[in-house]
């Protein structure tokens, strides 16, 4: 007597089978509500360039900055110098902004390896807008001449006021 029922509870689970193929189901290109997926506006594509360089002005010194510290610090620190804090939990390590190689470059080297990566560097095309690129190349142009000004920098009168 119990085995019959024993086996019906078995196959029970059979009866909701079905062949998926027969399912009706979404047309991804026919469904407007489905297809082509909308890309976000704040996302970068790979190929994305901007065309020039633009003024230089504080607000965009500020911008790079701004950028900088989310982007680039992790690794490059605060200062530049390659010693972040991932790098301090052995990631490679970038060389120093203050390398004299470096404080010899334009601002479109910077442009140019935030764009493509550089060695170990992966690309951060994907996620630093061409504009942003600019400002992050200016604010390190900034952040090197901070720690390497001359006296030739200063004004006549900020030249006076020095002890
Ligand atoms: C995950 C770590 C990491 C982050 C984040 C990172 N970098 Fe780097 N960066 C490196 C490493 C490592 C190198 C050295 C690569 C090599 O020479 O193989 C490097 C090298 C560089 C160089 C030197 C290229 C040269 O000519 O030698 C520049 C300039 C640079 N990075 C800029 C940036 C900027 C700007 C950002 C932020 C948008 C950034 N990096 C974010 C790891 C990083």
């Amino acid at each position: 007597m119990r085995r019959p029922l024993l086996l019906l509870l078995l196959l029970l689970p059979l009866a909701a089978c079905d062949d998926m193929t027969a399912q009706p189901k979404r047309n991804a290109y026919a469904d407007p509500s489905v297809a082509p997926g909308r890309v976000p506006t704040d996302s970068v594509s790979w190929r994305d360039h901007s065309t020039a360089p633009p003024p230089l002005t504080l607000a965009l010194i500020e911008r790079g900055q701004q950028r900088f510290r989310i982007d680039c610090t992790p690794c490059h620190s605060e200062l530049g110098d390659g010693n972040g804090m991932i790098v301090q939990r052995g990631f490679p390590q970038p060389p120093s902004y203050q390398e004299d190689r470096l404080r010899a470059a334009p601002p479109q080297h910077f442009y140019d390896v935030i764009t493509n990566g550089h060695g170990a560097m992966y690309s951060f095309a994907q996620r630093v807008a061409p504009e942003d690129r600019w400002a992050i190349a200016a604010y390190i142009k900034a952040l090197q001449r901070s720690q390497h000004a001359a006296i030739a920098d200063l004004t006549a009168a900020e030249r006076a006021a020095l002890p």
